[in-house]
């Protein structure tokens, strides 16, 4: 049994011990923000994705940095996931991307408004988030190149949405094994700049893909035989 006067020492040593602790560990928390969130990255495009963000409601479906709605895709590392070209693709017309098949409504916005919203998903991939959300295990990682052309990221970021590649990749369009085969480079060329003008109702969206892109994609498709 303590003592009276004990228990006081105890009372108030315990307390104040675990008071500086408290302390310390929230001022090195906030020490740690700036970094952590890389704040010197937040430009003005930044900051206005995340008003584009907040104003337009994306929470009500989608999940950023863990919160949010569950109806669609967790966006943090939307980014790194697809890229660019994808992600101005969804905010241009998600009908395009995927006819008939998806919930995303389609948004009016500026080519500036685009520019910030992907600045603003370019700078929460960034963010030191101690790990979350995990790494899935992403469909490039499992398509194994043939040639030894190394597969460009693009790839694996955007074309595996529809297409497969070795059995790996999505359904909405056509499967890619052999597709050297059956085009040219001058094809697959004209193709990638622009589908619907190879192909009027194609369902294959023009992705506004840049040149340097192009040629990789190109010599990539060409050499799977
Ligand atoms: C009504 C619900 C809804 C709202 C609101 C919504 N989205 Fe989406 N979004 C979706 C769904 C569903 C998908 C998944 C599409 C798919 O799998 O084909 C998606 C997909 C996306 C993707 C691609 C994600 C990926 O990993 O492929 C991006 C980027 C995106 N949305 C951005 C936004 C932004 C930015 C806003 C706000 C301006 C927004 N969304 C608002 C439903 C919504
Ligand atoms: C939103 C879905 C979608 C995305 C993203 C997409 N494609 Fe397609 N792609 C299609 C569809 C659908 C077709 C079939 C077009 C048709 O015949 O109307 C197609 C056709 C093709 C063809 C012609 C295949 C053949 O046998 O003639 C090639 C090559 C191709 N896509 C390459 C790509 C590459 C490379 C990418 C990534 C940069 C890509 N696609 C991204 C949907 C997509």
């Amino acid at each position: 049994m303590l003592s009276k006067s004990q228990a006081r020492t105890f009372f108030i040593s315990g307390t104040l011990a675990c008071a500086v602790a408290f302390v310390g560990l929230t001022l090195d928390t906030f020490r740690r923000i700036p970094a952590q969130t890389r704040a010197a990255a937040i430009t003005p495009d930044v900051a206005r994705g995340k008003e584009l963000w907040d104003h337009n409601n994306c929470m009500g479906c989608h999940s950023l940095f863990g919160e949010g709605a569950y109806y669609a895709p967790e966006l943090t590392k939307v980014y790194e996931r697809r890229g660019e070209s994808f992600i101005r693709g969804m905010l241009t017309d998600p009908e395009a991307m995927f006819k008939g098949q998806r919930k995303m409504q389609k948004y009016a916005f500026s080519e500036p408004d685009k520019a910030a919203l992907v600045a603003f998903f370019r700078w929460t991939g960034q963010v030191d988030l101690n790990g979350f959300p995990a790494k899935p295990p992403l469909a490039r990682q499992a398509t194994p190149s043939r040639r030894d052309v190394p597969q460009p990221q693009i790839f694996g970021q955007l074309c595996i949405v529809c297409h497969s590649l070795a059995g790996q990749g999505g359904n909405v369009g056509p499967a890619l094994d052999g597709v050297g085969n059956r085009r040219d480079a001058e094809y697959l060329r004209r193709w990638l700049r622009d589908p619907p003008a190879v192909k009027p109702d194609t369902r294959m969206p023009k992705l506004g893909l840049p040149d340097s892109q192009i040629d990789e994609l190109v010599a990539f498709l060409e050499a799977q035989r």
